[in-house]
């Protein structure tokens, strides 16, 4: 396999194909003057690349790959195969999706082949091979972009086979089958495969509120069938993978992701791929701490460096409101993304669309066609910086002492549930815990359910509402070593089938968190309820209220009204050398700082510097040096913290000055020996 990058790729998503020639040229003049190196091209050009079922025309590919070639770019080549041509629909109706309403699709829009559809699977293969043959050989090809952000559902007949395969495989028997998902409940006991059905709206499936928040008969089956449409995408995926490493022997393969999608299991995804890409799309009101969760998560999937496949340089065409960035936000923005682990800084798109919906899309060039742009000057700027940085942050890596448990059945499973509560979402909780680190400057790790928590002496596990085999073993002996371990309501009840672990909630969680909940309390949006911590303090509390009885756990907060009063809320259990922090309800920020802030000290996580601060500081370890990326997202000015005078910022080569001011998106980057501790 190649090594990494050679160089931070600066870019995105190019269509020259979509333009006469004489724009060509201008594109590579512009884009030279604004530094870009790296193009992404053949994101949906299969219609155009095969005109026909036996046809394929690649003059105008080889023209565009030629002219990126001559011009040094690291070219990140698509295989096209996200978008369908139309003949394929008419003549192969089969290649369409049925939803989950069972209407099956016809040709249009993009991201909607049949993954278990044989005849999409032919052509997909048939495609990637001329790809790989014609181009596997280039040294100007960096990476392979497959498909583009998989994703959605399927429910037909081939979807329905397929899972019926992949459900023995998994089962063996019917009776084994039957007992995971408890289909004595309501009489759906089946006695053969054939008789299994998707569960869609026309079976178990319950449309139940929005779209993404779908209830289910059966949250067993259902979360299989997730766990099937997750592997039946990666099949997929690792087709053409297998197809272009034919060819190719060592360049990285990627396919673009999507944050906290819900759709893939991006963990086992990443298993797969050499390395992640993602697509990063925050709205205006995207809280920042939000877009930094997504980048550790997507460095998380590897614990490694990933690549920034797109970003806006200035606004979407695709949400309720699509505000331009304001001046310096890109940049900002940008040098988050580095700080969170990205090698790479690619935009969608490079050159804005004449015509289809994404013609208000942002671009590097605009409609006007012309440099003179402030998005240009602001790429252009970035360019300059990045290509001086390169030698400097690639190869370095993030570090933390805390992990955040994320995990897709469990996401899967808890918003499938029905009850207590419609207001649970997954993310938004993981967000509530993640803010607090955020705002603390603490670097966090996001990790998957099996990871090694021995690397951490802080492990956050909210909502765990799903506890898979070898989970209470792992988390008992973390916390046995001296670790400390955060959790919370909804944790601790069901098994990977979403049966309830009998004995009581927390279930395997019960002995480590030294209490049992006896009953689950829910609060509806305009009610609320409060804890007193023993201090006196007050927060108030929503949603869920665990109403509980400590079994070695100590009380730190009770509730303060209702008919469980002054019951406990929130807890705290030494377990062998470490503890057990239990939050039994949805505490308002302030309640989940004053909880944090005693684990913290706990378990003696310390902030990549002492000083408090409004600003972001992240960082980047290269080894004996490490990166301090400083940033202002706020409204108001920020001192520069004082650790940080009389260093040199790399992006201007200046000093800091002692009690300097930032304004509003200004970013400081200083590189100091590692380990070196700053009070
Ligand atoms: C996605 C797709 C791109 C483009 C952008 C627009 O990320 O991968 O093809 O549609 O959205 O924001
Ligand atoms: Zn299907």
């Amino acid at each position: 396999m190649k090594a990494a990058f050679k160089r931070i790729l600066y870019g995105g998503d190019y269509n020259p194909n979509q333009w006469p020639r004489e724009i060509w040229n201008q594109d590579m003049a512009y884009f030279k003057d604004a530094r870009i190196n790296s193009a992404t091209i053949n994101v949906f050009s299969w219609a155009k690349i095969q005109p026909g079922e036996e046809e394929y025309y690649f003059d105008e590919l080889d023209e565009i790959v030629d002219m990126l070639s001559r011009e040094n770019y690291d070219i990140v080549l698509a295989t096209s195969t996200a978008a369908l041509p139309a003949w394929m629909f008419q003549k192969y109706p089969e290649v369409a999706r049925v939803d989950y309403q069972g209407r099956r699709h016809t040709f249009g829009k993009r991201h909607n082949a049949c993954p278990n559809s044989a005849v999409y699977q032919k052509y997909a293969s048939a495609l990637v091979e001329q790809l790989a043959k014609r181009y596997g050989s280039n040294r100007h090809i960096s990476c392979w972009h497959i498909n583009n952000e998989y994703g959605g559902e399927c429910f037909c007949e081939n979807c329905a086979k397929a899972f019926r395969v992949w459900l023995k495989k998994k089962y063996h028997t019917i009776d084994a089958l039957n007992a995971a998902w408890n289909l004595e409940f309501w009489g759906h006991s089946v006695y053969s495969w054939d008789e299994v059905v998707p569960p869609n709206a026309l079976g178990d499936g319950m449309e139940f509120g929005p779209e993404d928040r779908l209830a289910t008969a059966f949250a067993g089956l259902s979360v299989d069938y997730r766990r099937f449409m997750s592997d039946s995408l990666l099949e997929n995926y690792k087709m053409e993978r297998d197809i272009i490493r034919r060819f190719d022997p060592d360049t990285l393969i990627t396919t673009n992701l999507m944050g906290t999608y819900k759709g893939l299991d991006y963990f086992k995804w990443a298993k797969e791929m050499d390395i992640v890409s993602w697509d990063c799309y925050p709205s205006y009101n995207t809280p920042w701490s939000y877009t930094a969760m997504c980048h550790d998560l997507m460095r998380g999937l590897k614990d490694a460096p990933f690549m920034l496949m797109e970003q806006t340089p200035s606004q979407q065409n695709w949400q309720p409101y699509n505000s331009l960035k304001r001046p310096g936000q890109m940049r900002a923005q940008s040098y988050q993304t580095l700080a969170h682990g990205a090698d790479t800084i690619q935009f969608f798109q490079l050159r804005r669309s004449r015509g289809g919906c994404e013609k208000f899309h942002g671009a590097v060039i605009a409609h006007a066609g012309t440099r003179d742009t402030r998005v240009f000057r602001e790429v252009r700027q970035l360019g300059e910086e990045l290509a001086g940085l390169s030698a400097h942050i690639q190869g370095s890596v993030n570090e933390a002492e805390v992990g955040i448990v994320f995990d897709w059945d469990n996401y899967w499973a808890l918003e499938y549930t029905s009850g207590p509560s419609c207001s649970l979402s997954y993310v938004d909780q993981l967000h509530q815990y993640y803010r607090y680190f955020y705002d603390k400057n603490i670097s966090v790790h996001m990790i998957p359910f099996d990871a090694d928590f021995g690397r951490y002496r802080m492990v956050v596990a909210p909502v765990l509402y799903m506890v898979k085999e070898g989970m209470q073993e792992a988390l008992e002996e973390f916390v046995k070593q001296g670790g400390v371990l955060i959790t919370t309501f909804m944790s601790g009840i069901v098994d990977q089938s979403d049966n309830v672990h009998l004995g009581g909630y927390p279930g395997p969680l019960r002995n480590l968190a030294g209490l049992w909940v006896e009953e689950i309390d829910a609060l509806a949006p305009e009610q609320s309820n409060t804890v007193v911590f023993s201090d006196g303090t007050e927060a108030s509390c929503r949603m869920l209220c665990d109403l509980m009885h400590l079994e070695g756990a100590q009380c730190l907060a009770s509730y303060k009204s209702d008919f469980y009063a002054n019951t406990p809320a929130v807890t705290r259990h030494p377990f062998g050398d470490g503890a057990v922090y239990y939050l039994g309800t949805a505490l308002e920020p302030a309640g989940i700082a004053k909880v944090l802030d005693m684990a913290v000290s706990d378990a003696g996580v310390t902030p990549v510097i002492a000083e408090a601060t409004q600003l972001e500081i992240a960082c980047r370890w290269a080894g004996d040096c490490t990166y301090y990326f400083i940033i202002n997202f706020k409204e108001e000015a920020q001192a520069v913290p004082a650790c940080f005078a009389g260093q040199t910022d790399l992006l201007t080569g200046k000093t800091v000055e002692a009690g300097e001011q930032m304004a509003k998106y200004e970013v400081k980057i200083v590189k100091l020996p590692s380990g070196c501790i700053l009070f």
